[in-house]
């Protein structure tokens, strides 16, 4: 159940939280076929998870501009509406499928600045059944170098466990 969850009581290693949140999401998503509600709840579940994710949210492929990234479910301040593929660290993500780490959004050339009080970013594919590319989810930090190997793969792997082909959508 949601009302359960308690973000207080994770672990305090890296690891161990996002280890512990995994199986919080995989929980609550259970029986849960929509994809709104997926996606929503893992944004909310995490960005409670971690103090440090200053905005975390979805950019998904637009199927009726398929060069274009349009904002889905989110935590934090307003996002951008609508990122080329190709364009910014989200759209360079998508179009590449793969995770890109930026320890410093000012170094990165072509980052788009949704709120400027952003330092650092880590954005990750997202992969529906038969690794179809979803969109990407992006979390953004105030602080420098904010992200690393452990946060890329425990994101990747809940967002396989969420949304990818072996994904209990029911
Ligand atoms: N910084 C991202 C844009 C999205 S916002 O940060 C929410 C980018 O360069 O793609």
């Amino acid at each position: 159940m949601a009302e359960a969850f308690n973000s207080k009581r994770l672990p305090a290693a890296k690891a161990d939280r996002y280890a512990e949140v995994a199986g919080e999401i995989a929980a609550v998503l259970k029986g849960e076929p929509n994809l709104t509600a997926r996606m929503a709840t893992v944004a909310a579940m995490l960005s409670q998870s971690f103090q440090r994710f200053f905005w975390i949210g979805f950019y998904l492929v637009d199927l009726t501009r398929p060069d274009e990234l349009v904002i889905g479910p989110y935590q934090g301040s307003l996002g951008c509406l609508r990122i080329g593929l190709g364009q910014g660290v989200c759209g360079r993500a998508a179009a590449e499928r793969r995770t890109i780490i930026v320890p410093d959004v000012d170094a990165f050339p072509g980052h788009i600045a949704c709120d400027s009080r952003s330092r650092s970013e880590i954005v990750v594919p997202v992969f529906g059944a038969r690794g179809r590319l979803t969109g990407v989810l992006d979390v953004d930090s105030t602080e420098l170098d904010a992200f690393d190997e452990v946060d890329a793969e425990w994101l990747e792997r809940i967002l396989a466990q969420a949304f990818g082909d072996n994904a209990s959508l029911t």
